[in-house]
């Protein structure tokens, strides 16, 4: 694939930027046709049909059939297409953002997550997807109309529905659910808009001139501090800065959970983990199972697979 392009992300994994073929519909603004709609048009249709009057939100099933796709991620894990994720939006409001570029109060943005699986075709080895894990949903709320209400903050919605149960939303608290991850895209609306060159100019220069998470260079000698990078989105070595993560200034013999001022889950807290040279090989190899329940699994559930870079890493921590 000579479009692959090792993009990255806070889960550590890697991402390829599916460069998909866009035909007409880049590089021309769209016309003005019946169904545009206005900024006000399109939060009214919103917040009639996929929020209730008290936040509720509610999967928007057509935007499988009706919708724009406006691009697809693939994320690898080994070497293998793990997930595919495709994101849509309803038409006019990939043209309002064409014209202003950004997206109108009320936007609705769906991320579908499929199960890839896939073998040796005519075309080298090619992944397809399968059921689907999860869909994410956003929803541009420029008024804060759900005051209290932990799905909506930081001018969105956030809604999850997982693929079994598409009828009820599962997030819970957007903060917990899903900022951690968007944090590197923070100052672009919280959206990875670089990606869909089907929104035109102003989304592509949104991409970031270096990685959000960057991968050592094949032969480079291993830095520590180049590793912790992937870090930092959620981590600082200031003592008692905390972000998404807790402060990890010190953290050499510190208990796990330990660090007073931070929110840790029960599971953190309540683990008989001592953070040493071991635990924290243990830990950053295998996220999800060394403290089974620990938050940052959901997050950054691949952690730091390859060894040389785990070592480099840890002897960085230690002497922080
Ligand atoms: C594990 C990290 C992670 C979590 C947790 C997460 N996201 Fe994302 N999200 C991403 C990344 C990275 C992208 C873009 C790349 C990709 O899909 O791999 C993205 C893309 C999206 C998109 C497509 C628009 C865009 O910004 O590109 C939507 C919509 C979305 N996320 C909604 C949510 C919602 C709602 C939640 C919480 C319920 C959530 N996400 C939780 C990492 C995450
Ligand atoms: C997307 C956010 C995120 C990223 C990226 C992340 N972490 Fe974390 N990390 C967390 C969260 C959240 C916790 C708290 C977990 C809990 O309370 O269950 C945590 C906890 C930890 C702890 C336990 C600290 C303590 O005080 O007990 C260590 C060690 C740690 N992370 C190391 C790392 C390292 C090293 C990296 C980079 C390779 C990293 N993390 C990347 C979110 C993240």
């Amino acid at each position: 694939m000579p479009h692959t392009q090792p993009l990255l992300r806070t889960a550590l994994r890697s991402v390829i930027l599916l460069t998909l073929s866009m035909g007409s519909a880049m590089g021309q603004r769209a016309p003005a046709d019946a169904s545009t709609l206005d900024a006000a048009a399109i939060a009214a249709r919103t917040y009639a049909r996929w929020v209730d009057s008290r936040g509720n939100i509610l999967l928007p099933k057509e935007f499988a059939t009706d919708w724009t796709h406006l691009g697809s991620w693939a994320v690898l894990e080994k070497d293998q297409v793990k997930d595919l994720h495709g994101v849509y939006a309803p038409k006019e409001e990939l043209q309002y953002f064409r014209s202003n570029g950004r997206f109108p109060d009320g936007a609705v943005l769906v991320k579908e997550v499929r199960h890839a699986r896939g073998s040796t075709h005519t075309t080298g080895q090619a992944f397809w997807a399968e059921d689907v894990a999860v869909w994410f949903v956003m929803i541009k709320d420029e008024k804060g109309r759900f005051p209290g209400n932990p799905i909506w903050g930081d001018g969105w919605g956030w809604g999850l529905f997982k693929g079994a149960d598409p009828a009820r939303q599962a997030a819970t608290d957007y903060k917990k659910d899903c900022m951690g991850c968007h944090t590197p895209v923070k100052d672009k609306d919280w959206l990875y808009a670089y990606a869909y060159p089907v929104l035109g100019p102003a989304a592509i220069a949104q991409a970031p001139a270096k990685p959000a998470v960057s991968a050592a260079k094949p032969g480079a000698p291993t830095s520590g501090a180049a590793v912790f990078e992937r870090c930092v989105s959620c981590h600082s070595l200031t003592p008692d800065k905390h972000g998404i993560g807790p402060s990890l200034a010190g953290v050499a013999g510190r208990k796990a959970g330990s660090s007073s001022g931070f929110a840790y889950s029960a599971a953190m807290k309540n683990s008989a983990v001592v953070w040493g040279r071991e635990t924290l090989d243990r830990h950053l190899r295998d996220v999800k199972g060394f403290i089974p329940g620990n938050n940052m699994a959901y997050m950054f559930a691949a952690g730091v697979q390859q060894e040389q870079e785990r070592a480099a890493l840890i002897e960085y921590l230690l002497s922080k």
